[in-house]
């Protein structure tokens, strides 16, 4: 074997990285990959909360998410009545998302370049709060303007049931636990997989308490 392809094997070793679950050609869980950073994370987050509040966004077929949204980076995710987009202000105030904090989009590229996807930078992170009860139904991410980078998501507080299917809503979805700490990358020829999230249970976490925080960073521009 040629010497390089033989370290890029290795650095991807199993025995080696027993926290990598792979569960997709170009997916991984990376199970606690946040938690060494995660007493920076959460005030960085908070401040972002503080300018742009979490609200409950409305789908173009006029139901309102069970989520409460918001965003950091260039470009924020957003939906009305007129479809999903992304926009580079806040419609809530009309200013600029905040600034995506250096240890949250660092995070994210070490975690994508883990998962094998290098010089991963995002120009957005779209923020999810779940309170027990709320879901996401399965669906794609396809509102970037190019799929060539990953997907990187990073889940804080309770529990959730990740599912995480094919490239038809149909396909039969895996269902993968997500706790605190953990990151899921997705790209390349599963850039464009279903995936959603199932109910949250109830429940209490020591740090976020009854909620869970699902962060998505992603290049969107
Ligand atoms: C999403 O697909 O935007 C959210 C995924 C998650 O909450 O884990
Ligand atoms: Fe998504």
């Amino acid at each position: 074997m040629h010497p390089t392809t033989f370290d890029l094997f290795a650095d991807h070793e199993p025995e080696q990285q027993p926290r990598a679950e792979q569960i997709g050609e170009q997916s991984w869980v990376l199970r606690g990959f946040a938690l060494p950073v995660i007493d920076q994370l959460l005030p960085a987050l908070e401040a972002i909360l503080a300018v742009a509040p979490l609200r409950h966004m409305m789908t173009p077929g006029g139901f309102s998410m069970s989520v409460g949204t918001s965003s950091c980076g260039t470009l924020g995710w957003i939906t009305d009545r007129s479809g999903y987009r992304y926009s580079t202000v806040d419609p809530m105030s009309g200013q600029p998302w905040p600034a995506m904090p250096e240890v949250l989009s660092e995070l994210a590229r070490k975690a994508a370049q883990r998962a094998g996807f290098a010089d991963f930078h995002p120009d957005s992170c779209l923020i999810n709060q779940y309170v027990p009860g709320a879901k996401m139904s399965l669906h794609q991410d396809k509102d970037e303007k190019a799929y060539a980078a990953p997907i990187v998501s990073l889940s804080l507080g309770l529990p959730a049931m990740f599912l995480f299917g094919g490239f038809v809503r149909s396909d039969k979805s895996q269902r993968i636990p997500l706790l605190h700490g953990d990151m899921v990358v997705w790209g390349g020829v599963d850039r464009l997989r279903f995936h959603g999230v199932l109910p949250i249970k109830p429940g209490r976490h020591p740090q976020l308490g009854e909620r869970r925080i699902n962060l998505t960073l992603r290049v969107a521009g």
